[in-house]
């Protein structure tokens, strides 16, 4: 393990306003500089803006502005979020910050002296909305093949990057490094892209009199960098001048570099290039993640679809809603975002499962050791009960919680880490619910049994910390922990906490059950086409009715018939989180055969109660009116992936 730790995200366009998407990655980053400050690594964890470019020249002039003014304006938005979203970034770059633009002209004129940069004449598309030039064939109906905008020809003189000659190398390292980019369906996609064609030289200037907001070529100032060239340094330049200090062991490599999969092959392939002809170590990985649309659609200011994640804020808190980002969707899939859904996971995983466990722990030690948390006591412990508790947080295991959840989060997958808390939760329940406080007579057993739970609860807040920081600290304080769980630089390991004598402070309900009023039920996204859509009566729908609805593939995990009924299985399913759902196939299938088969789950159905017992999601299954079968994926694709 290194004991210090780089995570960035993207640096965002000052152009737009932030939406989930830019939340999105942002609370990823979050998270795993949250855990490793926990286990007492370094961190440097990097945020900031992209503030060069023709956009934001372009924007400001239609305010008015200088593009600085403009830059000085929208950065509030992000920094505002970030503060709302309780992000702990260490640094917040801007690249028109002096020291970032004289890292950029060092290594521009680093290059230029190796030879690695050359002026030639070139002619090519332009697409301005996303500083890109093409090539003839890279259009796609002779449009950008990225956003789909017009793009028009430009012939000028500019400096290139042999970022060719470098193609070999590049193919060589990710092949030597299967870490080096993920998921992995993205590292073939690079692969694949690397392998089909030639890698051509990179455009890294404007000239100036076309473009004034940017940075000067150290070696020709009629020329301002292109906005990729400058805005990927910003991961160096910021180890120069923004990073924490760390004696003599510099920062960079960075170890993450989180992304969406719009911006993966600039990371993968420009900078990847860039820092070899640097001579500079490449970072350890980068992770490109999935794209949060609405409806199915894309998010766009004139569709009237964008979430504004200050507006989910305000109305669900910031911890519900990084919860959500990362407990619905396997992080490197696309998801579809709905507030519904949202929703839906507060009152069951939050206001049921983990808000209920709390208060119902409080409540007992109130009322049976008048609010003082008892002691453990020897001789207590039974078989399969308080052991098989205690061995969820055995540091040393490696089927315990804490080695499990490290390897999650090392790999990025933040919904198989919150699955887990969330089964140790469920564990701990039943222990409760088996232990039985309100009936034990024996007053040690009892002490035992309040001790454990609250051991439990108390070092489950620490690993639930990075995903939802203030409902960690608040779990401590009404658990009557002393000291905050941000200031730790180490995991707890069992007995750590010292619970026992602590007064608890049963506060308020940590998630009140939300209730949904009327209209809100109705549309919980305002999409104004959709509502158009609507009115003309067909009787036929809309794609964005269609994509309200959420398909994913799941794999049965577990199937055993409903008592007292001949039709009914409950069968635990995992669709890249683990949920149980009630299926009416029990005259066609028995559970035997269910187990192991990947089935197709409507996924964001309400939750249901069918013979008392709660079903969350509904199996596809096809019905000639004889034969009823279960709709399977026809190839292997993994669980929780999306069907449309
Ligand atoms: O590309 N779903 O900045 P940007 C998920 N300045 N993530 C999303 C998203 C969505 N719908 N929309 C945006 C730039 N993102 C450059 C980056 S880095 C050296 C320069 C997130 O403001 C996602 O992380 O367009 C995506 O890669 C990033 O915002 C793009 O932000």
């Amino acid at each position: 393990m290194h004991n210090k730790f780089y995570v960035t995200t993207p640096i965002y366009y000052v152009n737009d306003t932030p939406h989930i998407g830019h939340a999105y990655t942002t609370v990823a980053a979050d998270i795993l500089a949250r855990f490793n400050r926990l286990r007492g690594i370094s961190v440097f964890f990097l945020t900031g803006t992209d503030e060069h470019g023709q956009k934001v020249q372009k924007a400001a002039e239609e305010k008015g502005l200088t593009p600085g003014e403009h830059a000085d304006t929208m950065v509030k938005n992000f920094e505002n979020l970030w503060k709302k979203l309780d992000i702990s970034n260490d640094a917040f770059i801007r690249t028109t910050d002096e020291e970032h633009r004289s890292v950029v002209r060092e290594m521009l004129e680093k290059l230029k002296q190796k030879g690695r940069i050359v002026k030639r004449a070139y002619k090519g598309w332009y697409c301005t909305p996303d500083e890109r030039f093409w090539t003839e064939k890279e259009l796609l109906d002779g449009n950008c093949p990225e956003c789909g905008r017009p793009v028009e020809e430009i012939e000028e003189e500019n400096y290139f990057f042999l970022m060719s000659e470098y193609r070999e190398r590049l193919i060589r390292h990710i092949e030597d490094n299967p870490g080096y980019i993920l998921p992995e369906t993205r590292r073939n996609e690079v692969m694949g892209f690397l392998r089909s064609r030639d890698l051509g030289d990179l455009c890294i200037s404007r000239p100036k009199k076309r473009l004034s907001w940017g940075i000067p070529l150290p070696f020709d100032e009629d020329y301002v960098t292109y906005v990729w060239f400058d805005a990927l340094l910003n991961y160096y330049s910021a180890t120069r001048y923004l990073a924490p200090p760390l004696g003599t062991e510099p920062w960079w490599p960075a170890d993450h570099h989180i992304v969406g999969k719009d911006i993966l092959t600039t990371h993968a392939v420009y900078w990847s290039t860039m820092l070899m002809a640097l001579d500079m170590p490449l970072p350890g990985n980068i992770f490109a993640h999935g794209w949060w649309t609405v409806k199915g659609r894309k998010m766009s200011k004139s569709v009237g679809n964008v979430v504004d994640p200050n507006e989910m804020i305000e109305k669900y808190g910031a911890d519900a809603f990084r919860y959500f980002l990362f407990r619905e969707v396997p992080f490197g899939l696309d998801g579809d975002f709905s507030e519904d859904a949202l929703i839906g996971r507060i009152n069951s995983d939050l206001a049921n499962d983990l808000g209920n466990i709390l208060s119902r722990t409080l409540t007992m030690i109130e009322k049976y050791r008048e609010g003082i948390i008892p002691e453990a006591i020897d001789g207590k412990d039974r078989e399969g009960m308080e052991k098989r508790i205690r061995a969820w947080f055995d540091a040393e295991s490696t089927t315990g919680m804490s080695n499990i959840f490290g390897g999650f989060l090392e790999k990025l997958e933040f919904h198989h880490a919150l699955a887990l808390l969330w089964k140790v939760m469920g564990e701990i329940n039943e222990y409760i619910q088996r232990a039985a406080p309100w009936k034990e007579k024996d007053e040690g057993t009892l002490s035992n049994t309040l001790y454990t739970i609250a051991e439990a609860l108390g070092i489950l807040a620490v690993y639930l910390f990075p995903f939802m920081p203030a409902t960690a600290e608040k779990m401590w304080g009404q658990l009557g922990i002393d000291g905050r769980i941000g200031e730790r630089k180490e995991l707890p390991k069992w007995g750590d906490l010292q619970v026992s004598g602590r007064r608890v402070r049963k506060g308020e309900h940590l998630f009140p059950r939300i209730e949904k009023r009327k209209e809100e039920k109705k549309e919980a996204v305002p999409d104004k086409k959709a509502k158009e859509e609507k009115r003309e009566d067909t009787g036929l729908i809309s794609i964005n009715d269609f994509a309200g609805v959420e398909l994913k593939v799941g794999k049965i995990l577990e199937a055993e018939r409903v008592k007292g009924s001949n039709k009914l299985i409950k069968l635990q399913v995992d669709t890249g989180e683990q949920r149980q759902i009630v299926a009416g196939i029990g005259k066609v299938y028995s559970p035997e055969q269910l187990v192991g088969k990947k089935v197709v789950v409507v996924a964001n159905l309400k939750p249901a109660k069918l013979m008392g017992i709660e079903s969350r999601g509904m199996l596809l299954a096809a019905n000639d009116g004889e034969k009823l079968v279960l709709v399977t994926p026809e190839g292997d694709v993994g669980v929780g992936a999306g069907v449309r």
